[in-house]
């Protein structure tokens, strides 16, 4: 999908209008050029309350010669906020998935240029589906769809400059969908690294570094070589660093990649099975977010982690009751190999001690404990400083990506360090609470500053996507598969962060 901005009046394709609730008549603004047919046709829906304009709500409508308009509902006036417009967006390219005729020309009635550029903004979004795994029908590629967004004289720049911001973060989310939804037969740890690898090269200030199995063997990642080591396909970390060479503390985010989650040796039910695809979600989440910030020509330092692995049960995979030794030193009894993502992780944010970041964020789909407390409807937020988890909070409402303040407690902290024979366990002490406690298991592998024993934890939030990475049936900004979900919160916490 291309967007334009432009004053003209003209009318190229179909006309989208969007309108609030309670509109009785066209309003004049929108009628300029329209054909008389087409105007009438609407001014008798509008008056017959056909159409209500409630939020998301489109009708399509066919007047004289051809013509044909969309409205498309805001809502009520006193609501429509940018989340209303950008949800109306979403569903009028939703609406149009099967229709032919490719030009969209849409005109708004007295918006504020946040608000219109917000309505392009789930136009894109929603411009997605994964078909590369589809037989292509015999006319090819579609053509590219041509959106021309209509402002007043005066408005263009701003308005071109913040679809241009829009456009490149969301691709971000674009490309967290893609890495999610690709098959795990293709989507392997060695396959997202070289997806990275390549992805560097488009961009100057962007550098990616692979630590593949054999130097994780030997820098002692023991969490992330113990998951890994019972696939054939060998699990390694990647480093991604975004204007390197600035000085200072930067946001460092670490993302769970478990490109396939049979469950290990503590198999998995068979049922639904396939999703498991989804469980690098918080991999895709970083890249994306890179991404988002790389095409949007971000100037600041940013260093991501991701922690790429398959977990399979094999000869050579680890076993319950296995003791790990992980980077930081400490060991954990492997009580459960379905509780993996952890052990990755431990090792994933002990390396981002070394960047000496201003805040470690790190996104998993780690349990199926959060889905259960949340649902599809929100990810849960852990963090050991309050005004930061409130940061990210605020930062997902922003942009109308919900993450939930969930429960950082010592009980649990406890709970998962009553090993008989190691330092910790990755396994709680019964069925309950056990997002809460992976949380805790969690905050055991955030470094002190420098390293220092005596010194302060570095600042640090948990995200787990479990919920909302995929499966969330409510949400039309997205449709069917990975959601892409919090590249945007990402983007929005870090081009505004201040301490
Ligand atoms: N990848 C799963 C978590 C998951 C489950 C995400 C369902 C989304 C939907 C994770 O590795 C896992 O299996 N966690 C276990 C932990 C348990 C063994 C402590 C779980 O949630 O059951
Ligand atoms: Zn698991
Ligand atoms: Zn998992």
């Amino acid at each position: 999908m291309k967007i334009n901005v432009s004053s003209s009046h003209n009318i190229d394709g179909t006309l989208i209008l969007p309108l609030f609730e309670g509109t009785e008549i066209v309003p004049e603004s929108h009628a300029t050029g329209l054909h008389v047919a087409l105007k009438s046709q609407i001014n008798r829906v509008l008056a017959d309350g056909d159409f209500k304009a409630k939020n998301k709500s489109t009708m399509t409508l066919i007047g004289g010669e051809g013509g044909k308009a969309m409205l498309v509902g805001l809502g009520k006036e006193e609501d429509a906020d940018v989340h209303a417009y950008r949800k109306a967006g979403a569903s009028v390219v939703a609406a149009r998935k099967k229709a032919h005729g490719t030009d969209l020309t849409v005109r708004f009635s007295g918006s504020s240029i946040d608000c219109m550029a917000a309505f392009g903004e789930g136009m894109m979004l929603r411009d997605y589906s994964y078909d590369n795994y589809k037989m292509k029908d015999d006319e090819g590629e579609e053509a590219e769809r041509l959106v021309r967004i209509t402002c007043d004289e005066g408005q263009e720049e701003e308005l071109e400059s913040l679809m241009n911001i829009h456009e490149g973060v969301v691709s971000g989310v674009h490309l967290s969908r893609d890495l999610g939804n690709c098959p795990p037969n293709d989507m392997y740890p060695e396959a997202f690294a070289d997806m990275a690898w390549e992805w560097a090269k488009d961009y100057d200030n962007v550098k990616v570094t692979i630590i593949n199995y054999d130097q994780a063997v030997k820098a002692g990642m023991g969490g992330l070589v113990a998951v890994g080591m019972g696939s054939s396909r060998k699990p390694c970390m990647v480093i991604y660093e975004m204007n390197h060479e600035l000085d200072g503390r930067c946001p460092l985010l670490v993302g769970k990649g478990i490109t396939f989650d049979t469950g290990g040796i503590s198999l998995k039910p068979g049922a639904n099975m396939d999703e498991m695809k989804y469980d690098m979600g918080g991999s895709a989440t970083v890249f994306g977010t890179m991404q988002a910030l790389a095409a949007t020509g971000h100037k600041g330092k940013v260093v991501a982690i991701t922690c790429m692995a398959e977990n399979m049960p094999a000869a050579n995979a680890q076993r319950p009751g296995d003791v790990i030794t992980t980077l930081s030193g400490k060991t954990i009894e492997v009580l459960n190999t379905d509780a993996e993502g952890r052990l990755v992780l431990s090792d994933g944010l002990w390396k981002a001690g070394e960047f000496d970041p201003e805040f470690i964020i790190d996104f998993a789909t780690l349990t199926g404990a959060c889905v259960v407390a949340l649902g599809h409807e929100a990810t849960g937020l852990w963090s050991n400083d309050d005004d930061f988890r409130t940061k990210i909070h605020e930062a997902g409402n922003a942009v109308d990506e919900l993450a939930w303040p969930m429960p950082l407690l010592p009980a649990f902290e406890k709970e998962m360090t009553n090993s008989k024979i190691a330092d910790t366990r990755n396994l709680g002490a019964g069925r309950y609470g056990g997002a809460n406690t992976a949380a805790a298991f969690l905050k055991q592998f955030v470094p002190n500053r420098n390293y220092d024993k005596d010194g302060e934890q570095i600042t640090w939030a948990h995200m787990d996507i479990a919920g909302t990475y995929w499966g969330a049936k409510t949400n039309t900004m997205v449709g069917n598969g990975a959601t892409g979900i919090h590249v945007r919160t990402m983007y929005h916490l870090i081009t505004n962060y201040k301490n």
